[in-house]
């Protein structure tokens, strides 16, 4: 099966004072079509830099991402950003949604930026509402939901414009258990259903279980690899 993300050689370093930091360092990575893979380690080991790196957000100093064959890092500025609206969806700790837009506003917004006609942008995005339990709060906005449906709508959201990749960084760091749970098994179900490969950063235990693959960033400045044992089966 062809990867849908493949990092190679990538090498990444901040200047901090006078020092470099090396965060990652010659990082290969591969992520097969569907997969669930769960990003854990250390704070400040470098796993939303990975992220950062993979998503097409923060420049590599070096090596490819290459996300379903196509070299993220080669296009132009305007060339990438379209194609990360088409082919990513991200997921953040403090939800990121915009606070003057309702729910379906919010899910629609990637799909409305990419040209799509408002009818069937609002159509997918009232699809997703219903399939995450949240129809009728369509005309809701942020300030107006609890933390774990923000949450639920920012999954939407990643999912609007039907990426190859979701990319969620500690996406329950921010939410009770039950809210976490839920949130969790949405991710899982609609990236299930909709084809899309999951790359999940969390320190929660629960989270990580629900990957299919671990892969633990240790000694981060080092950035050593360890492709750990699968987790636990749910
Ligand atoms: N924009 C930045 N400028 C300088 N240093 C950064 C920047 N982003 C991250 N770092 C440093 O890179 C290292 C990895 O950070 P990060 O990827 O956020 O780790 P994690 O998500 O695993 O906690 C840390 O030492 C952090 O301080
Ligand atoms: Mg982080």
């Amino acid at each position: 099966m062809k990867p849908v993300l493949q990092l190679q050689g990538v090498g990444k370093s901040y200047r901090r004072g006078d020092e470099q930091v090396l965060v990652l360092d010659d990082f290969d990575f591969t992520l097969d079509a569907g997969e669930f893979v769960v990003v854990t380690g250390p704070s400040g080991a470098g796993k939303s830099t990975l992220l950062h790196v993979a998503g097409g957000l923060d420049a590599p100093d070096r090596g490819t991402v290459s996300v379903t064959g196509q070299d993220v890092w080669s296009m132009s500025a305007g060339a990438r950003a379209a194609f990360r609206r088409r082919n990513l969806g991200f997921v953040f700790q403090f939800f990121n949604l915009v606070p003057m837009l309702t729910a379906v506003e919010n899910v629609s917004l990637p799909l409305v930026l990419d040209g799509v006609r408002a009818r069937s942008a609002d159509a997918r995005a009232r699809e997703l509402l219903e399939r995450i339990g949240l129809g009728d709060r369509a005309g809701h906005r942020p300030a107006e939901l609890s933390g774990g449906q923000m949450q639920r709508v920012a999954v939407a959201r990643a999912l609007a414009a039907r990426p190859s990749i979701i990319l969620a960084d500690e996406p329950t760091g921010n939410l009770d258990s039950h809210s976490s749970t839920e949130v969790l098994d949405l991710l899982r179900s609609l990236s299930d259903e909709d084809g899309a490969a999951v790359v999940m950063v969390t320190h929660d235990p629960a989270a990580a279980r629900y990957g299919s693959r671990e892969l633990r960033l240790v000694d981060g400045r080092a950035s050593a690899v360890d492709e750990a044992a699968p987790a636990e089966e749910k």
